[in-house]
């Protein structure tokens, strides 16, 4: 079985990548595709998060990312996934989440979301959260991977430099 997780990964964090490692022994494969949130405005570009992320999954043979555009069922059913996985934290993700799984099976009842639990250790971790402490020159060193945390700084340096 095939399963998809969409996501805005901008960028990705430890959170996404145990939801990732943890998915990718559930399913024969998984593809991550990176979507656009149009409540979002990203700090990455798609291809930069396309990047980070397969430089952060390069040791899971199951797993592939990809760029996606229009609705995330379409994309699901042009890609064969029957299955959809979110993670979710705390329950003030909940409302955000039914909202998005029940139009998804509005949409397209035969393609099922399975949420997948935070880890205690990221549940309040959020690819927000790692902007702001990379903003104020925080340690991201327990939020996002060292490519990412880079990546980040680096971004926040050329903005101020502006
Ligand atoms: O990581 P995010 O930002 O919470 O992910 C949300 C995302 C990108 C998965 C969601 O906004 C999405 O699926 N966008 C594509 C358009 C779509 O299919 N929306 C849901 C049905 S209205």
């Amino acid at each position: 079985m095939i399963a998809l997780y969409p996501g805005s990964f901008d960028p990705v964090t430890y959170g996404h990548l145990d939801i990732i490692e943890r998915a990718s022994q559930l399913f024969d494969k998984l593809i991550i595709v990176i979507m656009e949130n149009d409540e979002k405005k990203p700090a990455f570009s798609s291809s930069q998060r396309k990047e980070l992320l397969e430089k952060c999954i390069s040791h899971l043979p199951n797993v592939s990312v990809k760029v996606g555009s229009g609705l995330t069922v379409d994309f699901a059913r042009e890609h064969n996934c029957q299955v959809l996985i979110r993670g979710v934290r705390a329950v003030s993700d909940y409302e955000y989440e039914m909202q998005l799984a029940t139009a998804n099976m509005t949409l397209q009842p035969d393609i099922e979301t399975i949420f997948l639990l935070a880890r205690p250790q990221y549940s309040f971790l959020s690819s927000s959260t790692a902007k702001t402490i990379a903003k104020n020159g925080g340690d991201l060193s327990k939020f996002v991977p060292e490519i990412v945390a880079e990546k980040l700084t680096e971004i926040y340096k050329i903005s101020e430099g502006n």
